[in-house]
Parts: C-alpha cells; structure tokens; sequence
C-alpha cells in the first residue's frame, strides 16, 4: 500500500473545501480537496489560466452560486465533478485531478 493520507473522511462536509499540502510528482504542492454528493475529489491547487492558487483569500474555494468552484484571482468557474473550467480565462481547461483511495477512514494520495 502507498500514498499519502491527506484527510479523514469525516473532516470534510458536504459541500465543503479545504487546502492540503501533499506531495505530487515527487514535491510538495498546494492541493484541495472538495465534497459532493459524498465524492470527494482532490485537485491540485492551481488555476490553469496562469497557474494562481484557486483559494486567492485562503479557504476561499466556491464561486458565489455555492455549487462551483471559482479562482479568486481573475474568476475562472469550475464544476466540483470533473474540474472543467466552463466560463473564464482558461474556458474548457481542466484543473488537474489527483488520483485518490478512501482506506480505513482516511483519503489517500494514490502515486
Ligand atoms: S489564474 Fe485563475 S482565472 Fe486567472
């Protein structure tokens, strides 16, 4: 088994996003994970327009619609489910997804 836990399953509500760091590609990065509908996804925390960090004021994750995510920098929109940016600056671009594993209560980082 490897990977590295990030969170527990149960610090994160629905509808709830929080930063992580954890490492991927070998280095330690800015990462998120986000709930929904009992899903819990983890991207890497940055923006494909030009690279910000998506929580621009820290622990900042959703646009104001409360079901997307939003880059606080320049407000490029996210779905929570794939990562696709579907209006701003970097429309059609994805946020990168990471691999995770649910494993004794805890999300895990799958290399
Ligand atoms: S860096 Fe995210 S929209 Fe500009």
């Amino acid at each position: 088994m490897s990977g590295e836990r990030i969170c527990e399953v149960d610090e994160l509500g629905e509808m709830e996003a929080r930063g992580f760091v954890g490492r991927v590609d070998g280095k330690q990065r800015n990462i998120f994970a986000v709930r929904r509908n009992g899903e819990i996804y983890i991207y890497l925390n940055q923006c494909p327009h030009v690279g910000s960090l998506i929580d621009h004021i820290q622990g900042h994750f959703f646009a104001p619609d409360g079901v997307h995510l939003r880059c606080g920098m320049h407000g490029a929109i996210f779905r929570i489910e794939d990562g696709v940016c579907v209006t701003g600056p970097c429309e059609g671009e994805s946020l990168r997804r990471l691999a995770t594993e649910i494993r004794d209560g805890g999300v895990f980082l799958v290399e």
